[in-house]
């Protein structure tokens, strides 16, 4: 199996897996610097696009955002969502997973579970295609919000779910918006790492959209914290930068480009 892969599972029980969101080279270099899988999440259609949901991204837009993330990721695991639709059966799959795997040089893709498409991940694997499950709540199947494994038969079936993930190949399982308890299970009972979004510290890793930690998209439930405030950062330049435009402040002659020096 490909090192980077072993990499994240050999960090099951020993130490935190780290993962945020990019839809670009400049977040993903820095992202690259500190987190050990680095995902061009489908949320690229509310974060970017201001879609309701994720449901209308289309493959040629992931792959152009990918090729950009590709440029800032050099160390860690870069993985790919399948957009919604484009691995309806096993035919579309292979045929759309192996279009973003050699177009983007992408590590991974991440396909959501409908709780019926485990055959999808079993074939993706026998192609040499490592694919991170994803269950809980699923933005491309489900159309209303809701925190999942509250009772005995939700956490039942997610256990089972995630059981079958990984015995499909998977390589680990976003786990989003589950109660603490079945986190803890499921994570207890699976041998790949799980990685929580709104699941607790019960998880083998975290991620986030990285919009959504930097304060940035405006989206801040419960589970998300919000490690700065990007906003009025970027907020209060714009401003500055407004302002000495026009008081014609700026450019000042420091920034006036005479003779042949440009840097
Ligand atoms: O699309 C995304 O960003 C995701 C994460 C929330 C896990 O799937």
């Amino acid at each position: 199996m490909n090192y980077k892969i072993n990499k994240i599972l050999n960090k099951k029980n020993k130490s935190k897996i780290v993962c945020l969101t990019a839809y670009s080279k400049n977040i993903a270099k820095i992202l690259d610097k500190f987190c050990d899988i680095i995902l061009v999440g489908d949320s690229m259609a509310n974060v970017l696009y201001a879609e309701k949901n994720t449901h209308n991204l289309t493959i040629e837009n992931t792959i152009q955002h990918t090729l950009s993330v590709r440029r800032g990721v050099k160390k860690n695991l870069l993985v790919v969502d399948m957009p919604k639709g484009t691995y309806k059966n096993i035919t579309m799959a292979k045929k759309n997973a192996k279009l973003i795997k050699s177009s983007t040089k992408c590590d991974a893709v991440k396909i959501e579970s409908n709780s019926n498409n485990f055959n999808i991940i079993k074939e993706l694997v026998s192609l040499k295609i490592p694919v991170m499950g994803h269950i809980g709540y699923t933005p491309q199947f489900k159309n209303k919000f809701k925190i999942e494994g509250d009772s005995e038969k939700e956490k039942n079936k997610l256990i089972k779910e995630a059981i079958e993930i990984e015995k499909a190949g998977a390589f680990s399982i976003v786990l989003e918006c589950i109660t603490s308890r079945t986190a803890r299970l499921i994570t207890e009972r699976i041998k790949i790492p799980t990685i929580g979004i709104g699941a607790s510290s019960y998880c083998d890793g975290q991620v986030l959209v990285t919009d959504d930690m930097l304060g940035l998209s405006g989206f801040y439930p419960k589970f998300v914290k919000k490690f700065t405030n990007l906003n009025r950062v970027i907020e209060k330049a714009v401003k500055k930068y407004s302002r000495e435009v026009k008081k014609n402040k700026f450019p000042s002659k420091k920034n006036f480009l005479n003779g042949s020096k440009y840097r």
